[in-house]
């Protein structure tokens, strides 16, 4: 059925290069400067293929939701899609599994922001920081400060700067021994290294979601998840090979922070700072623009009625969904106190794909003379979820019941 956000409309400023800045923004965090270390204990040396392979399957449901946002130019993102594809159950349950996954990825990302801020300033436990932040980047959203695209194009070119620079010191430094053996966990462990790895490409259609603020957003829009899942596959390759063949695989499979270890392995002091501080910076902003995010659709669905009004009401001082951003922020605050941070990794990887896998369910039936990338979107999905622990797909699927039971009570309840 067709969907109306009923927001007031924001005016389209963003350019196609702003546009892939905010992918990038929320794309490039925690994923490469953290759970890149849990990749590689599951795939050896041969991590770096399971970054391509995680590329690709982003790569699938990107031009898929590329060519769902050409369909539909308005904000919403797989909310959107889902509603349209199907039934107003399906959008539902899409965009609570789209919140969900928000919230675990922001806790995963505070956390590991925690981890680097740990190796500058040891005294401060490592939830405390996340905590710290979370607090933070929700109160900066209550402020009513709007989204600056100026200052988040620096934040994302300092952010590629600083990978890009461990890139370039790796080369004085790289052994081609430490890819031996390459994959001491055979085809299965680079596999499950790609569905873990998988939630360092989160984000890349953050742009489709704030879609009404794009200049010509039928052209720009898809334009631009497609750019960005090119630029952060090239960066994630680049990378991972450069952190195996300066550190080998063992440490940075335990580490915790692995390109600053990585970097203070040859005892530069100014290339481990500046590297976490690339980490702390790329961090906050993935947090920033999920609580953001996370606020954008509770407030989309409640005023569309899908979820309780109260929860998308725009406070008048400051035009923002106060309540949504408390919501989000408060969720992704429990949940650093919850899980650890390969849980939430898995967890978060898990109800990506579960709505990736609904994206291109979307596309299936909404892309009747382009079935081809949302068919292939959809059986890599699944092909990566059946390599994530069963405790994940557990958590997934009991999100999806107990939202599909809240959506059954709620209709009885109305009528
Ligand atoms: N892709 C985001 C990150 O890696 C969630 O932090």
């Amino acid at each position: 059925m067709p969907l109306a956000i009923p927001q007031t409309k924001p005016k389209p400023v963003l350019s196609l290069f702003d546009a892939v800045n905010v992918s990038l923004g929320s794309i490039i965090g925690a994923g490469i400067f953290v759970v890149i270390g849990a990749a590689t204990a599951l795939a050896g040396p041969a991590v770096f293929l399971s970054v391509l392979i995680a590329g690709t399957v982003a790569m699938l449901t990107g031009l898929a939701s590329a060519d769902l946002s050409r369909m539909f130019p308005r904000s919403g993102g797989a909310y959107t899609f889902a509603s349209e594809a199907s039934s107003n159950f399906f959008g539902f349950i899409v965009g609570i599994v789209w919140i969900f996954s928000n919230i675990v990825a922001g806790a995963t990302v505070a956390v590991g922001f925690g981890y680097y801020l740990a190796l500058l300033a040891p005294a401060i436990p490592i939830k405390a920081s996340a905590a710290m932040l979370t607090l933070l980047a929700t109160a900066i959203h209550l402020g009513g400060v709007k989204d600056s695209s100026r200052l988040n194009n620096v934040l994302v070119a300092l952010k590629i700067l600083i990978l890009l620079f461990f890139a370039v010191t790796a080369i004085f430094f790289f052994k081609f021994s430490n890819f031996e053996p390459f994959a001491p966990f055979g085809l299965g462990g680079v596999v499950a290294g790609a569905a873990t790895i998988f939630f360092a490409y989160a984000g890349f259609a953050r742009v489709s979601v704030i879609a009404d603020e794009v200049k010509d957003a039928a052209r720009n829009v898809p334009r631009a998840i497609i750019i960005s899942i090119l630029l952060s596959t090239f960066i994630y390759v680049v990378v991972s090979v450069a952190a195996v063949g300066v550190a080998g695989y063992l440490i940075l499979a335990n580490s915790n922070s692995p390109l600053a270890d990585a970097i203070d392995l040859e005892g530069l002091g100014f290339g481990f700072t500046l590297v976490s501080i690339g980490a702390l910076i790329a961090t906050a902003t993935v947090i920033l623009a999920s609580i953001l995010g996370i606020s954008r659709v509770i407030s989309a669905m409640a005023l569309n009625g899908d979820l309780p009004s109260i929860a998308g009401e725009i406070d008048e001082k400051s035009g923002v969904p106060k309540k949504a951003i408390l919501v989000g922020g408060s969720f992704v605050l429990l949940l650093i106190f919850l899980a650890d941070l390969p849980s939430l990794a898995y967890i978060s990887s898990f109800s990506l794909l579960l709505y990736y896998v609904a994206i291109n369910l979307s596309g299936l039936r909404l892309l009747k003379e382009k079935r081809i990338w949302p068919l292939l979107g959809f059986l890599s999905c699944l092909f990566l979820m059946l390599s994530l622990p069963l405790s994940s797909w557990a958590i997934g699927l009991a999100v999806v019941a107990i939202a599909s039971g809240a959506y059954g009570a709620a209709r009885l309840f109305r009528k």
